[in-house]
This record gives C-alpha cells, sequence and structure tokens, in this order.
C-alpha cells in the first residue's frame, strides 16, 4: 500500500517539528517562513511522500483554480483544437480546465454549466449548440462565461468568434473563379448559427459571379464523415448535366466523407469534382487527395477564449470593472489539390501549345 492516502499535513506536521500552520505556511507563503524551518518541512514532505489534497483546500477555501470548458461535438477535430487553445492559457495561469462534450444537445450543455457552478469553477467558456444559451440563463449565471465560436449581437458576455459569412463567400468565390457553374453547399442545417452565416456567404459570392451559376443546397442532420460519404451516393446519383462540379462541404469532416465516397464510386477529386472544406483541420491537409479549406485560427480562437475569461475573473476578485468584449477573427483560404482543376489532357495535340 502506498503512504500518500493516509498520510496527512499533521503528519508532516510532526516530522519536522513544527504546527499544522507553519506547513500550510510554507506551502501558500514560504516568505513568511525561515529558511531553516522551510528546508525541514521540504524534507519531511519529501520523505512522507505526502501529496496535497487540492480539490479538499479549495472547497474548505470556497473557491476552485478551475474554469469549463463545454464545445458541441468533442468527435470534430475543431473543437479539440479549441481546447487545446484554452488548456494552454489557464495552464499556464495556474488553472485546470473541466471539459465536457453538450453532443449537440442544448440540455446537455446547461446541465454541464450548473455542475461546474455547483463545483464552484471560476467560469466558464461554451462553444454553444445552436442558439444556446439563452441570455435569460446566461444572465443567472453566478460567474463569468465566454462564448467561444459563435457570432452574437448578445452583450452580455465576452464572445470570440470567426467571420463564418466571409469564410463563405471566399470559398464559393474560389470555385466560381475556378470555373464552376454547377455548385453545391453541403452540410449541416440554417438552426446552426455558423451554417447559416457561411451559406449567407456562398450566397452572396453567387451574387457576385456569373449570373449563369447555380448552387444547390444540400441539408443534412448531422456534420460528420459518415453524413460526407453518403451525400456522396446522392451527388454520384445525379444526371451527368446536374451533378454539381465544385462542392463547397460546410465542414472538413463532411469533405472528408464526400471525397471518400466520390473516390470508392470511381468519381475523380478534383478532376470530376471540386470540394473546399471549412475549417482546415489537420485531417485536410493530410487526407489522400489534400483538401482545400477554410481556415480558421482554431487554437487562437481557445486561447483568447481564455484570456478573456481569466481577465473578467481577475478583475471580478479585485472588484475592478469588466466590459464584454467581442472579437471577430478573419479566415483565409487554403488552397490544395482538391480545388486545383488540373487540365484533362484527352490527345497529345491539345496538349501542345499551338503556334500561330
Ligand atoms: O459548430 C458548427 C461548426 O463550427 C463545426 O462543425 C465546425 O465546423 C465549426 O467551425
Amino acid at each position: 500500500m502506498g503512504k500518500r492516502s493516509t498520510v496527512s499535513m499533521k503528519d508532516v506536521a510532526a516530522l519536522a517539528r513544527v504546527s499544522v500552520m507553519t506547513v500550510s505556511n510554507v506551502l501558500n507563503k514560504p516568505e513568511v517562513v525561515s529558511p531553516e524551518t522551510r528546508r525541514r518541512v521540504l524534507e519531511a514532505i519529501d520523505k512522507l511522500g505526502w501529496v496535497r489534497n487540492e480539490s479538499a483546500r479549495q472547497l474548505r477555501a470556497g473557491r476552485s483554480a478551475s474554469i469549463g470548458l463545454v464545445v458541441r461535438d468533442i468527435t470534430n477535430p475543431f473543437f479539440s483544437d479549441l481546447a487545446r487553445g484554452v488548456e494552454q492559457v489557464a495552464a499556464a495561469a495556474g488553472y485546470s480546465v473541466l471539459l465536457s462534450d453538450s453532443a449537440r444537445d442544448p440540455a446537455r450543455e446547461r446541465a454541464a454549466v450548473e455542475l461546474y457552478q455547483q463545483l464552484r469553477a471560476r467560469g466558464v467558456i461554451i462553444a454553444p449548440v445552436a442558439h444556446s444559451p439563452d441570455r435569460e440563463f446566461a444572465r443567472r449565471l453566478d460567474m463569468p462565461v465566454v462564448l467561444a465560436n459563435r457570432a452574437t449581437d448578445y452583450r452580455g458576455a465576452c464572445i470570440v468568434s470567426v467571420d463564418n459569412v466571409a469564410g463563405g463567400q471566399l470559398a464559393t468565390a474560389h470555385l466560381l473563379e475556378s470555373g464552376h457553374r454547377r455548385l453545391a453547399a453541403l452540410g449541416g442545417t440554417a438552426d446552426i448559427p455558423q451554417i447559416r452565416d457561411r451559406r449567407d456567404g456562398a450566397t452572396r459570392a453567387m451574387l457576385l459571379g456569373d449570373p449563369a451559376a447555380r448552387m444547390l443546397t444540400i441539408s443534412t442532420e448531422r456534420l460528420d464523415i459518415a453524413t460526407g460519404r453518403s451525400a456522396a451516393t446522392t451527388i454520384v446519383a445525379m444526371a451527368a448535366d446536374e451533378r454539381p462540379t465544385g462542392v463547397f462541404a460546410l465542414n472538413d469532416l463532411v469533405a472528408i466523407g464526400l471525397l471518400q465516397g466520390l473516390v470508392a464510386a470511381k468519381v475523380a477529386v478534383p478532376e470530376d469534382i471540386c470540394i473546399v472544406g471549412y475549417d482546415d483541420i489537420e485531417f485536410a491537409g493530410a487526407a489522400a487527395v489534400p483538401l482545400s479549406s477554410i481556415s480558421q485560427p482554431r487554437a487562437e480562437l481557445g486561447r483568447r477564449a481564455a484570456e478573456l475569461l481569466l481577465e473578467e475573473i481577475q478583475a471580478a476578485d479585485i472588484g475592478a470593472g469588466h466590459r464584454h468584449r467581442q472579437e471577430l477573427f478573419t479566415p483565409a483560404l487554403v488552397v490544395r489539390s482538391s480545388s486545383m482543376k488540373p487540365h484533362r489532357v484527352t490527345n497529345s495535340r491539345s496538349a501542345v501549345p499551338q503556334r500561330s
């Protein structure tokens, strides 16, 4: 049996021949303890293998050094990259991060936030499901909240997000500029604000592009790889003169599934159908046909959300005022093979430049 579970602060104090208060001071206010006493206490801790029960200590003090994070879909690497950014900033400031996956369920999101409150987390970052959390819920929360990946006109919390309208416009304009006239916007539904905004951006690009171009919107319940694969079946079944030649997949998981489904059906990417995804997760560039994508600063979004949350927590600690901020990042187009349409060489003569 290890000693760690039974050894207490009292044992440390007895071995070091000091009071429990002195042991506590060595840990929390070492500057008030003489170097010799400090040495004795640290030696005793070492010898007994004592580990302080941090959660018990925080509960006694009525506070904790943790923050909560709820994401809408932990299976999507976009959210794990965001979580990594939150963790980096929190860890550097001495906070631990409690992570929950709402799995696109507003009730689970709310339950996670309430649990964080019961655990006395100092604040929470929410990458929300659709339109949640509602304003009333956020107002009633007795802790700072930052919303991540969600542009809204709500002014009751700090918000960090990426301009999804600009992203949708970039992706669609790229397909139009590459010569596509039959396009499709694939994935999600308009009740997911990010998807609605990406679609709005696509519509804007269509209005500015060739009036002869058409864009088909294909809604799906989920935004995952299986969804992309089954969309490939739908697209392959379309008549050749109706089938889109350029697909804007509204996230990379859908794009990866689509690519897989098309390749399995012997539809060549990019020769027959070009694809642009969204998020630029690591797997996009690593796909068998590297995927073009709209890049979002995923980890930076998490870092900034954590910085804003810690600023608000620290302001509350010293009784200073805090002004909520809404920060919007700009997305960028990353062009890879999946949308670089090579010219099919049908015979050797057509590939050779003709002299006049
Ligand atoms: O939350 C909706 C979408 O936003 C996710 O699928 C991911 O693409 C993120 O950017």
